[in-house]
């Protein structure tokens, strides 16, 4: 955490990435059970908070249009969970969030942000909340909330809520591509829920600890994304962008991360992710395209 100007402190928002994400049938109350591992990039948003007696929102950044109409933010809901949690509702900030992921992507930004929320407040407020209770807090806010509190290599396991920080994991090379169309999350889990007949997890229940690039690539390769097919199925485009992440002899694996529509490449070297990303990038000017480090474990 940096801190510019008087008392405003700033917190980086990261993009998430499922490296694999196997989903179960629905629970009763319609969420379903599901299994990730997760990783965060070197992109995403930035929330600064300053201290006020209000608490205000104001956006900004590249993104900042595609968020102006909505009104249940989840930075504001963050905020205000925070406050309910410390039993403190009097309390006031003036935030800025600094939008540079694209909305309803797939790659968590809206849980990104409200996670840096609870972050900066519990600094900003000097409430003292441990990483865990923060965790918890944000779970109320959205499902990708506490994996994105954690923000770095973990295995993500209920509907969300229950998270297992990995202990090794290393830092690995990736492209990220999302072709512009903003995908509803709940239509995509209701595509799948119709299109396919699932009884249970993958490989993950045997604990991904991997310490070199190889064995990660190899457990990530090993997985799926339940959720890549009927999105695929919704918008068609996920389908070029992922054959077209493939007919890279440089790309190792191709995947859609969370809802879609963005995907991800995972290459060996940092070159290979800027070459791969340039050249997506020209014959696709409509397509925002990513060179990024997915984080290694701590
Ligand atoms: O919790 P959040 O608002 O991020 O979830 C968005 C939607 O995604 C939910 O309304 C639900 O339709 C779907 N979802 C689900 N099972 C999960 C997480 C999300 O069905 N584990």
């Amino acid at each position: 955490m940096s801190e510019s100007g008087p008392g405003r402190l700033t917190v980086f928002a990261p993009a998430k990435i499922n490296l694999t994400l196997r989903v179960a049938v629905p629970r009763p109350d319609g969420y379903h059970p599901l299994q990730s591992l997760v990783v965060f990039a070197d992109w995403g948003d930035t929330l600064h908070a300053s201290p006020a007696s209000d608490l205000s929102l104001q956006l900004d950044g590249p993104f900042a249009p595609a968020l102006a109409e909505d009104t249940h933010n989840l930075v504001l809901k963050a905020a205000w969970a925070l406050r309910a949690a410390a039993d403190q509702p009097q309390l006031g900030a003036r935030l800025t969030l600094d939008k540079h992921l694209p909305v309803a992507s797939g790659m968590g930004g809206g849980s990104a942000d409200a996670a840096a929320a609870l972050k900066v407040l519990n600094d900003l407020w000097e409430l003292g909340f441990s990483t865990r209770a923060l965790a918890e807090i944000g779970s109320v806010v959205g499902a990708d909330v506490p994996a994105c509190v954690w923000s770095r290599p973990l295995l993500m396991e209920g509907i969300g809520e229950e998270i297992r920080v990995l202990p090794a994991w290393p830092e690995l090379n990736a492209v990220i591509v999302n072709p512009g169309v903003p995908v509803s999350t709940p239509d995509v889990f209701r595509a799948l829920d119709r299109c396919e007949d699932r009884t249970g997890f993958g490989v993950l229940s045997r604990v991904p600890v991997a310490g070199d690039p190889a064995a990660a690539l190899a457990l990530a390769a090993a997985g799926r994304n339940d959720l890549e097919q009927p999105a695929v199925i919704l918008n068609p485009v996920i389908g070029d962008v992922l054959a077209e992440l493939n007919a890279f002899d440089a790309v190792r694996l191709a995947r859609m991360t969370g809802s879609g529509a963005s995907c991800f490449a995972l290459v060996d070297e940092a070159a290979m992710a800027s070459h791969v990303a340039r050249a997506l990038s020209e014959s696709h000017p409509d397509w925002i395209v990513r060179p990024v480090r997915l984080a290694g474990a701590a």
